[in-house]
């Protein structure tokens, strides 16, 4: 069983904020935000709750898939930093598209999005959905301590989403002609698609870490930490650089191709300069990894299909190239994912 990408979306809160406007109430500057970390500015909710987000991204997915949210058999969101602990962002996303399908949340922190991926992915595989709307939402914003220069200059809010089809399901609308084309045009669009997925977690939860919510109860015996996020920032960072690395080579090795030979590279966009180590040791062409941080900075499990999204409106995705994405964060979670686009 093989799916593919039908339509992606993204959306991103109104208010952006610069460097130089951190500076205003932090001891830090544009100079040393951006050259450590390759972000300029970043997008802030204000009036924008993470729900409105996750169904524009959503809305525009389905949009750009020409399907029917009705027609929709299962939406996974990724998220983190829910506008809800219950019920699921998921939950929220379908009552406004006025979707009926089952809706469920994971979470996989910056990994998420691919993780959503993959249990969408077993979903069709055994023949459970057909269509599905895969979402990752995230309002970082709300889980900063904005006293912290270490950490609160590195994130952002947004959301990014893909429809995602049995490949089948595809073939039998676009008819069998369609199909032969295409087949003959790329060569190996037939294959099964995923081409590759890999996962790992390396369990570390002090290395980037957002404690849940104190609460109120009166039997609590021990008093619990504010829910702000900690990072031990140089690890995260040769996490970060080790886990695309492994994961591009390997999923290059499963699907028999050359790291070369893959297309457009879509890694989690924590960092400039993780994104500059990876692409030194991979030895690759850099204008194939795809930035977004300058812009949005770092959405968590976000980032991956924001770039994707970017990517298809600006028309850079042919029928039969490879793509390669690598989530990898909190956890400390890698989710990686080879396809080929269709
Ligand atoms: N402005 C000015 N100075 C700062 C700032 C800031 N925003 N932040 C930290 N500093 C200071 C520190 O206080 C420290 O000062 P000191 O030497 O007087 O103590 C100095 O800069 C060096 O601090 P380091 O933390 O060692 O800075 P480093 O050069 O390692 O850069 C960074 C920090 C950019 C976070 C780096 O560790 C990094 O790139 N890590 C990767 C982690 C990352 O990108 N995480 C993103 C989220 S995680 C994820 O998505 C998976």
């Amino acid at each position: 069983m093989s799916f593919q990408i039908l339509g992606t979306g993204s959306a991103l809160p109104a208010r952006s904020v610069t460097n130089d406007e951190l500076s205003a109430f932090l001891d830090t500057s544009d100079e040393w935000i951006f050259t450590r970390t390759g972000i300029k500015s970043r997008r802030v909710c204000t009036t924008e709750t993470l729900d409105d987000l996750a169904v524009e991204a959503s809305r525009r997915a389905i949009e750009a898939a020409e399907v029917d949210p009705t027609e929709l058999d299962l939406i996974v969101c990724s998220t983190t930093t829910g506008d809800h602990l219950l019920p699921a962002e998921a939950c929220a996303v379908a009552e406004r598209l006025g979707a009926s399908c089952p809706a469920f949340d994971v979470s996989g922190a910056c990994a998420g999005f691919v993780l959503a991926l993959d249990v969408a992915d077993g979903y069709i595989a055994r023949g459970r959905a057909r269509r599905v709307l895969v979402v990752a939402a995230e309002q970082m914003s709300r889980v900063l301590d904005w006293t912290d220069r270490s950490t609160c200059v590195l994130f952002g809010d947004g959301a990014g989403a893909a429809v995602i089809e049995a490949a089948d399901a595809a073939e039998a609308t676009a008819g069998p002609e369609a199909t032969a084309a295409a087949a003959n045009s790329a060569g190996s669009l037939s294959a099964p698609n995923p081409l590759s997925m890999r996962f790992t977690t390396g369990p570390s939860v002090a290395v980037l870490n957002v404690p849940g919510l104190a609460g109120t109860s009166p039997f609590a015996e021990a008093p619990r930490p504010a829910s702000a996020l900690s990072m031990d920032g140089r690890r995260v960072f040769r996490f970060g650089v080790a886990a695309i690395c492994d994961a591009v080579e390997a999923m290059a090795s499963d699907a028999g191709i050359a790291v070369a030979d893959i297309d457009h590279l879509v890694f989690h966009q924590a960092n400039e300069r993780i994104l500059a180590a990876a692409i030194k040791r991979l030895g690759i062409d850099g204008s194939r990894v795809v930035r977004t941080l300058r812009d949005t900075g770092n959405i968590s499990s976000a980032c991956i299909p924001l770039a994707l999204d970017r990517l298809a409106r600006a028309g850079e995705l042919k029928g039969g190239d490879l793509v390669a994405l690598v989530g990898f964060g909190a956890g400390l979670d890698i989710g990686a994912c080879l396809l080929r686009w269709k």
